[in-house]
């Protein structure tokens, strides 16, 4: 049975007063026995402040970008041994504001997979299409090509680790309030876990978690993570909110019940 992962992404929004502010609020807040692995994705800049507020809780620590490099003059990076330092567990790879903003590629994105996996942390994948390839029909296309690219090189070994996690975001969903329905969001989800097993076996493909993103908030959780392929939410807007997020991470023990 595969565990949910409930991350909030916190982007670059809160200073670090706010942030130790929001770290602290959770671990209070937390029901103790949470049905769900929950992760907080703050600025790299305030994951020393973040490490320290969570430590002793069972809130585990993400970042939200790595080098694909491991050391040397690369002005500005941060490598993923340096991310273990802080206590780092996940690490976001191919977000779509760095895919679409920063123009970061498939190749680039799967060395930063690369870089993550073989420091031992867990990747998070993001994929997802924009609003004209969905309306072109286009969706299995560019997300089963970001995970053809991306995952290239990726053993089945890896994956067993649980070193691999997969974000569906599709890109018209994220942070414009417009959610993919549960349907919409299920059959995107069976489409990967089919395309994971083509890769890595069934076995090794039933095992990963894949999340997913674009406008989750508590009153749309439920309904997402009742999906049979649905194993988690990366949370956004309303993982800044302690309330939303408590309410998101209580929505997944009722979600699937067992789980
Ligand atoms: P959102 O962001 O929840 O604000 O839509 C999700 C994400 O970008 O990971």
């Amino acid at each position: 049975m595969r565990k949910f992962l409930i991350a909030g992404n916190w982007k670059m929004n809160l200073g670090r007063e706010e942030s130790l502010k929001l770290a602290r609020s959770l671990v209070h807040t937390l029901p103790p026995d949470t049905h769900a692995q929950v992760a907080v994705i703050p600025t790299l800049a305030h994951l020393d402040t973040v490490t320290d507020a969570i430590s002793g809780s069972p809130i585990a620590l993400g970042a939200q970008n790595v080098s694909s490099e491991k050391k040397g003059a690369f002005t500005g990076e941060v490598s993923a041994a340096m991310l273990k330092e802080f206590g780092v567990k996940f690490v976001l790879v191919g977000h779509s504001e760095r895919r679409h903003i920063l123009g970061e590629s498939d190749s680039f994105l799967n060395k930063k997979v690369h870089a993550v996996i073989n420091e031992g942390l867990a990747v998070i994948l993001c994929v997802g299409e924009l609003l004209e390839e969905r309306e072109k029909n286009k969706t299995n296309d560019v997300v089963g090509r970001q995970l053809e690219l991306g995952l290239a090189g990726v053993t089945a070994a890896a994956v067993e680790k649980g070193l691999l996690v997969v974000a569906y975001e599709p890109v018209w969903a994220i942070g414009t309030g417009r959610t993919a329905t549960k349907d919409q969001a299920q059959e995107v989800h069976a489409f990967i876990r089919q395309r994971l097993a083509a890769q890595f076996g069934a076995a090794s493909a039933a095992g990963v978690r894949i999340q997913y993103g674009g406008s989750a908030k508590k009153s749309n959780a439920q309904e997402l993570l009742a999906q049979p392929d649905i194993d988690g939410l990366l949370v956004g807007g309303a993982s800044l909110l302690a309330d939303e997020f408590v309410g998101i991470v209580q929505a997944a023990a009722a979600a699937k019940p067992g789980c």
